[in-house]
């Protein structure tokens, strides 16, 4: 899979999703031979920059960031591509030097018309910045060549938010070339539980209520907010990755088999699974948000969230949040899925637990099966990606005791090919035009739909509990799951 004749518009090039993963990006593929050779890359934004400064900007990205190693002639043909275009978003000169700057470069560089704008902007920019597009002739190519809007999240903070800005979107560009930016599905393990699930056999047949007592996906990062604090306040951990990357996560291991790969095929099965999750009726008990507090994490002591730089010391703003939603479907019915996610947790890690029931009867005297747990089925994100499946074995020795033993498939020993960068994947896929890792319209809103009522409610009552830098969260999420008789594991 090489992308055809193509160049990418980043609006918000100075930022730091640009320069940590898009930049490096484009490199890394351009590396690997995925790029057309005449592939290009315009950056616009407000600075006062020549296309030469532009190009150091993102040499110095690719050279701090970048997966593959740094080869010369690689960088001189991609650097030859590139293009700097000042300007605010409402000013129509700089549009109209963009539009002159892309029909260059489909007769020096053969893009063929062919452009993805990657709109890396606040989501109160996208309408300008779309409507500009539209203004400018831009939104669409000449002949049959291709415009795409790729759009970063946060698509809105609630549904109506989310629902505006998919209206004003549509306006502009055709739902099918619209590709909204879920990083997760990226992933090589995000992409494997599809793998997982429907290549074989052996999963599938307990996949569901009469063998799954519940699910933990838990994403866990120790880092705190760092400079984001901008980004971050106001919106918590619940919007920030629970709407979108958790609920990805959920639908992927919940949704039936869909009839094919087709992008149509994917979506209709998560629509249905994403429309089949309900929330408990008492929010109050199945529902956790935490904020961190200063503590040592890690042999450093580390400043609460409210002594964060540029956090309103007031705030109320969740970096922890836990919930618990079940699945009204044949499958799932009854089975709780517990979410959770936080900042300047214990470690980074995120997974998904699939718990199954204890057994029905266990021929042994009660002291041989004290240690043993549940059978797991855990599909490690990351850091160590790969498959873990936890059941019980014979403890050697001459009487008969039970205890829980792990069987591991691990990435790094069973495949000598290396993962690409979650957003390398994703660029690729926008310039085939391959939409099945891009959520859509829909299950944005559908996933604003689960998220509202909590906010909602969060906001009416209370404020987060707090948990010191380091931990596992707040006491209040174990004794949510030790009301239901359960215990989040220690990934
Ligand atoms: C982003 C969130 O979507 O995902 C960040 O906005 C979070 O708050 C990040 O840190 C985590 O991504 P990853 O790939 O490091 O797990």
């Amino acid at each position: 899979r090489i992308a055809g004749p193509s160049g990418l518009v980043i609006f918000g090039v100075t930022g730091d999703l640009s320069r940590k993963k898009l930049m490096p990006a484009v490199y890394d593929l351009a590396n690997r031979g995925l790029l057309p050779p005449g592939f290009s890359l315009v950056g616009f934004a407000r600075r006062d920059w020549e296309s030469e400064d532009f190009a150091q900007v993102v040499h110095d990205a690719v050279k701090e960031h970048a997966r593959t190693p740094f080869r010369e002639e690689v960088w001189q043909q991609l650097a030859e591509g590139f293009r700097f275009v000042p300007g605010e978003f409402d000013d129509d000169d700089a549009f109209e030097t963009l539009r002159a700057t892309i029909n260059d470069l489909d007769k020096a560089r053969g893009t063929g018309g062919n452009f993805a704008f990657y709109l890396s902007v606040p989501p109160k920019f996208f309408p300008k910045v779309v409507a500009q597009l539209k203004k400018h002739g831009l939104s669409e190519g000449p002949g049959d060549s291709w415009r795409r809007a790729v759009i970063e999240k946060p698509f809105g903070h609630d549904l109506a938010s989310a629902q505006e800005l998919n209206r004003v979107v549509h306006e502009v560009f055709q739902p099918s070339d619209v590709f909204r930016i879920d990083h997760y599905l990226g992933k090589e393990t995000v992409q494997n539980i599809l793998a997982l699930r429907f290549a074989n056999t052996m999963f599938e047949p307990i996949w569901n209520r009469s063998y799954v007592d519940h699910v933990q996906i838990t994403m866990a990062e120790d880092i705190g907010i760092g400079g984001r604090a901008g980004y971050y306040d106001g919106i918590g951990a619940a919007r920030d990755v629970i709407q979108n990357h958790l609920l990805q996560l959920l639908a992927l291991t919940a949704m039936e088999e869909p009839g094919s790969f087709h992008p149509k095929a994917l979506v209709a099965e998560k629509l249905k699974v994403l429309s089949a999750v309900e929330l408990p009726e008492d929010l109050g008990r199945h529902t956790v948000r935490g904020q961190y507090v200063r503590a040592w994490q890690g042999g450093q002591e580390v400043p609460g969230y409210l002594e964060e730089e540029g956090i309103d010391p007031k705030s109320r703003t969740d970096t922890y949040a836990a919930i618990k939603l079940t699945i009204n479907n044949r499958r799932w019915a009854g089975v709780p899925f517990y979410l959770r996610t936080g900042k300047r947790l214990g470690r980074r890690v995120t997974e998904i637990a699939v718990v199954f029931k204890r057994a029905p009867f266990l021929p042994f005297e009660s002291q041989a099966t004290e240690d043993l747990g549940q059978n797991a089925l855990v599909i490690r994100v990351q850091p160590d990606e790969g498959v873990t499946v936890r059941f019980g074995s014979k403890v050697p020795g001459t009487s008969m005791e039970v205890r829980d033993v792990t069987m591991d498939f691990a990435y790094g020993e069973s495949f000598t090919e290396s993962s690409p960068e979650a957003y390398e994947r994703l660029l690729l896929d926008v310039l085939l035009g391959d939409a099945n890792l891009f959520p859509r319209h829909q299950e944005v809103e559908l996933s604003w739909n689960i998220l509202d009522p909590i906010e909602e409610y969060w906001e009416k009552n209370g404020t987060p509990a707090q948990y010191p830098a380091g931990t596992w969260g707040p006491a209040e999420a174990d004794e949510m799951l030790a009301r239901d008789g359960r215990s989040w594991r220690r990934p």
